[in-house]
């Protein structure tokens, strides 16, 4: 197990019923040496006690910005500077909000204006509070002025509706805080480029073709890699995420426009990683207008896309190239096939259709591998999996230079 050894954690607990899980956290991180301070907002003191998270992080909990018994201990100012790493769990709707608009108007908010040090946010709301347009546009306030969003994940809410809006769990918001101490660093300076999310093939006017690829392992590995001190380039097909922190974004629709992108960056490119999931083929020809359903059966042609991966792995001097194999049988088998195949330096099987990996799902699960040797990444986050799928790629990237 990896360690928080002298890592100091400032968990900011907001008004929401997954606060109870939160001591759970606090537990989990000081397991593997963090010193965790816990402040609460006036709403999270209805869900639970201050007094739980006092007994497990054996510090007397924060609650208000002006306790002049705990201001002469530490300041609320030098408490904003103390942390390694500020992590809010659960962060309410609300508390986004206050957060994205810059309010100081408790303890907590106060501290995170405050702060120069990195804040993460564990989202936890109803379904529909998630995907409200104002908790949208806030997130995205967020996540632009470098603050990370780990979660939330989809499942089963509080409220008996199920949707997106849980808040990870404690294993999982440890593992994301190990992974941001851990990769720092590791591809300081060097480009990366990656694909991301499917593409959209047009037919006519208001059809295309296209699969159920979310982009969501593609973001995940490109937010790590910016972790990691790269200049991350995210080329991504058509999907609704946000843009991870420090990371440029250019958005294609179709594979030909996907390559286009690509090539034109590719050579000045350190790392490669194609997560995309590309259409192998497109319609022949798109028409200008609507298809009418006139014909009883109606014959599509296609015509084959290019491979862009293998393209930027045959180029001469070209990057580190990293591919996906997204397979339904015969994984191992057809992954290795594609390495040698397409000249990757490195490639990384995972098995899809399956409930719980793979595509449109939180989690995934990857057997990696490269001349030589291989590596499970055991069924994780995606966001966690990034991380340790990036922390492998630095790896081999400068293993193969020396
Ligand atoms: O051959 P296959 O499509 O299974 O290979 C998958 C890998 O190749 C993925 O990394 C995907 O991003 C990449 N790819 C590509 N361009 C294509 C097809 C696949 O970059 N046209």
């Amino acid at each position: 197990m990896q360690s928080l050894a002298n890592k100091r954690l400032l968990l900011g607990v907001t008004g929401g019923i997954a606060a109870y899980k939160s001591a759970d956290l606090v537990r989990r991180l000081k397991e593997i040496g963090a010193d965790v301070q816990v402040a609460m907002t006036p709403a999270a003191t209805h869900f639970v006690g201050p007094l739980t998270f006092q007994a497990v992080s054996g510090r007397p909990v924060r609650l208000e910005l002006l306790d002049p018994n705990a201001e002469a201990g530490m300041g609320h100012i030098e408490l904003a500077r103390w942390a390694d790493l500020l992590l809010i769990a659960p962060a309410s709707a609300d508390f986004i909000a206050r957060l994205a608009h810059g309010f100081a108007n408790d303890l907590l908010s106060t501290l995170c204006l405050a702060t120069d040090r990195p804040i993460a946010v564990a989202p936890a709301m109803n379904r529909l509070m998630w995907r409200n347009p104002a908790t949208r546009e806030n997130c995205r306030i967020l996540t632009q002025r470098g603050i990370r969003l780990w979660g939330p994940a989809a499942g089963e809410q509080a409220c008996g509706e199920v949707g997106e809006g849980r808040m990870l769990e404690p294993l999982q918001l440890r593992d994301a805080a190990i992974a941001h101490f851990t990769t720092d660093g590791s591809l300081r300076d060097l480009k990366v480029l990656i694909t991301a999310g499917p593409t959209r093939e047009d037919i006519d006017p208001v059809r295309f073709i296209s699969n159920r690829s979310t982009g969501r392992m593609g973001f995940a590995v490109a937010d790590a890699a910016a972790c990691a001190g790269a200049r991350v380039t995210l080329v991504s097909g058509p999907v609704s995420l946000p843009t991870p922190p420090d990371v440029e974004r250019i958005d294609v629709a179709s594979a030909q426009e996907m390559y286009d992108v690509v090539m034109s960056r590719a050579t000045a490119a350190d790392i490669f990683i194609a997560t995309a999931a590309v259409a192998d083929y497109r319609p022949a020809a798109r028409t200008e207008h609507k298809i009418k359903k006139t014909q009883e059966t109606f014959t599509l042609t296609l015509e084959r896309n290019p491979d862009i991966l293998a393209t930027v792995a045959a180029l001469d001097h070209g990057p580190f190239t990293v591919g996906f194999a997204a397979e339904t049988r015969n994984v191992l088998e057809y992954a290795e096939d594609k390495r040698r195949r397409k000249q990757l330096d490195m490639i990384a099987a995972n098995q899809v259709g399956v409930p719980g990996s793979g595509f449109e799902s939180e989690q995934n699960a990857l057997h990696v591998l490269w001349e030589g040797g291989e590596k499970v990444l055991p069924l994780a986050d995606k966001t966690q999996l990034g991380h340790e799928l990036i922390a492998l790629i630095a790896e081999r990237y400068h293993a193969r230079r020396h």
